[in-house]
């Protein structure tokens, strides 16, 4: 057993000066713009190859729109024996999210064919106005994002054939910063392809014990700081709903802590909800509503694929990583609806729902970063059904009790692709899980069940914090050009861009 994960994606990705029609490969990948004639490096190609690119336009066969894609055969015209030209779409708003996604395309198209090397132009520094270095972050990320399958399971493996990525500049004094762009970018991948492993194993390979085993590993292998309390530990600590929360299942739950940079100073804090499979416990979920649910531990592996590239980019602030890990289980030891439950911080819970654990574990970590005295504090979670609800699959919920670092996670949403919304924390919504024995209750039934969620976890947050509700993003059901089905690794990229602008600001 016990692969922590793999280095999925065995690409060397590597930057070279020159033509790109001069470079030997098995496919040329070059781009094209919506409405616009092949210029540049596509231009370079299209001559080479007697004007096919201009006829396959002019014939109306390529427009050059998002997701498009055409292939050539060369015939010995230029040393590679193919062409792909993928469409940008209309060049006004060409964005990153589009770089990425013209490069996850064309890796799909790549992967088909079955390529085993190709050389790329940059998506964008043309016309597209992009700078370098991050348009070849965003060719290098969404390479081996597009290229991620997850086949641990599988007796034949459905890999990726592609080994070899060059990635073509012919301007020499842009190849230090393409060079700075892929090495952010293979960070990124390769820690978001950790997390997507994490979740896409069942719940019986990934428990608590498992998440801790990752983040020692971790650890050693990326310098990092790391400390696991077990059950026992828990309970001395006084972390009461963690305790509760794993009670009913003989995996038994575990509170991770990963620390990065200096050991003093304010730390940015990164919180993740760890349940490793919620069957909802003795408030038991539906054959349909407990599909998915090893991935209820998807903030705990954002977590650690951010701790992850965190270090591998050698970040000089100090980052803090937290992980309430458990599982939730129906059986004689769990805990029941009914039952009050004392946090870490003092405060009681009354249990409505065991079903609604996410907000329990969290409340343990989230008083737990307040021994950090922390600058900033960002959990994520797989929180609720009515996140998904409110937002379906195209954006995270975004909940703070602080403008500035809400609009600093906006922010890095929009240059990352991992959008968010933000989403009300009125008063009134505490009022909505008042409790008649406790201090509180888990929940606050229907109507707006992600604010309702938010606001138990505020009571817990005397700092600045923001809570991310990724229920409607950490898992995938229908395939985009570099994310394939399955667990998604959302949050890490937003989360690592979030500590790259705050070290920056
Ligand atoms: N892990 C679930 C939330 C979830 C639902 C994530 C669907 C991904 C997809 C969470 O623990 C949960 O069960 N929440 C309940 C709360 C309710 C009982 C107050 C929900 O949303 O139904
Ligand atoms: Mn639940
Ligand atoms: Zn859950």
């Amino acid at each position: 057993m016990t692969t922590y994960y793999r280095t999925t994606n065995v690409m060397d990705i590597k930057v070279i000066q020159g033509a790109i029609q001069k470079q030997d490969a098995d496919v040329l990948v070059v781009n094209l713009f919506a409405g616009a004639r092949p210029g540049g490096a596509t231009g370079a190609v299209d001559q080479a190859l007697g004007d096919q690119i201009s006829a396959a336009i002019d014939l109306g066969d390529f427009e050059g729109k998002v997701g498009q894609t055409l292939l050539l055969y060369t015939h010995g015209q230029i040393p590679a024996p193919r062409v792909l030209v993928v469409g940008l779409g209309e060049q006004e708003g060409f964005d990153l999210e589009r770089a990425r996604r013209a490069a996850g395309t064309a890796i799909g198209t790549l992967g088909r064919l079955g390529t085993k090397s190709a050389a790329t132009i940059l998506h964008g520094t043309g016309a597209g106005n992009l700078p370098v270095e991050p348009a070849a972050q965003a060719v290098a990320e969404a390479s081996l994002l597009a290229a991620y399958r997850f086949d641990e399971y599988r007796s034949r493996p459905q890999s990726q054939s592609l080994t070899k990525l060059h990635i073509v500049e012919f301007d020499s004094t842009k190849l230090r910063e393409a060079r700075r762009g892929v090495r952010r970018g293979r960070a990124l991948g390769e820690a978001t392809c950790l997390a997507r492993d994490l979740v896409n194993h069942p719940g019986g390979e990934v428990t608590p014990a498992y998440l801790a085993r990752a983040a020692r590993r971790l650890a050693k292998t990326h310098d990092l700081r790391c400390r696991v309390f077990s059950a026992k530990g828990l309970a001395e600590l006084g972390m009461g709903a963690l305790v509760a929360v794993g009670q009913g299942s003989a995996n038994n739950p575990r509170f991770i802590v990963l620390e990065h940079g200096p050991r003093r100073g304010k730390p940015l804090v990164f919180v993740g909800k760890g349940i490793t499979f919620d069957s909802g416990g003795l408030s038991l979920k539906s054959v349909e509503g407990i599909r998915t649910m090893k991935a209820d531990m998807s903030g705990a592996a954002a977590v650690l694929g951010a701790m992850q590239a965190v270090a591998a980019l050698g970040l000089k602030r100090r980052v803090v990583g937290l992980i309430a890990a458990a599982e939730n289980m129906p059986s004689s030891t769990a805990f029941r609806p009914d039952d009050v439950l004392r946090t870490l911080a003092g405060k009681t819970i009354e249990i409505v729902s065991t079903d609604a654990e996410g907000r329990l574990v969290l409340a343990d970590a989230l008083a737990y970063a307040t021994r950090y005295e922390p600058a900033a504090v960002v959990d994520l979670a797989t929180l609720t059904g009515a996140c998904v609800t409110a937002l379906g699959h195209h954006a995270s919920g975004l909940f703070a009790n602080d403008d500035d670092l809400a609009d600093r996670l906006l922010a890095a949403g929009e240059q990352t692709g991992e959008r968010l919304w933000r989403l009300p924390l009125w008063p009134e919504y505490r009022e909505q899980i008042d409790s008649d024995i406790a201090d509180m209750k888990n929940s606050g039934g229907r109507p707006a069940g992600a604010s309702t969620a938010a606001a138990l976890l505020a009571e817990f947050a005397d700092y600045s914090w923001a809570h991310l509700d990724i229920a409607g993003t950490a898992w995938c059901t229908k395939a985009k050009p570099y994310v394939p089905r399955g667990g998604v690794g959302v949050g890490v990229r937003l989360l690592t861009q979030l500590a790259l602008d705050w070290s920056s600001s």
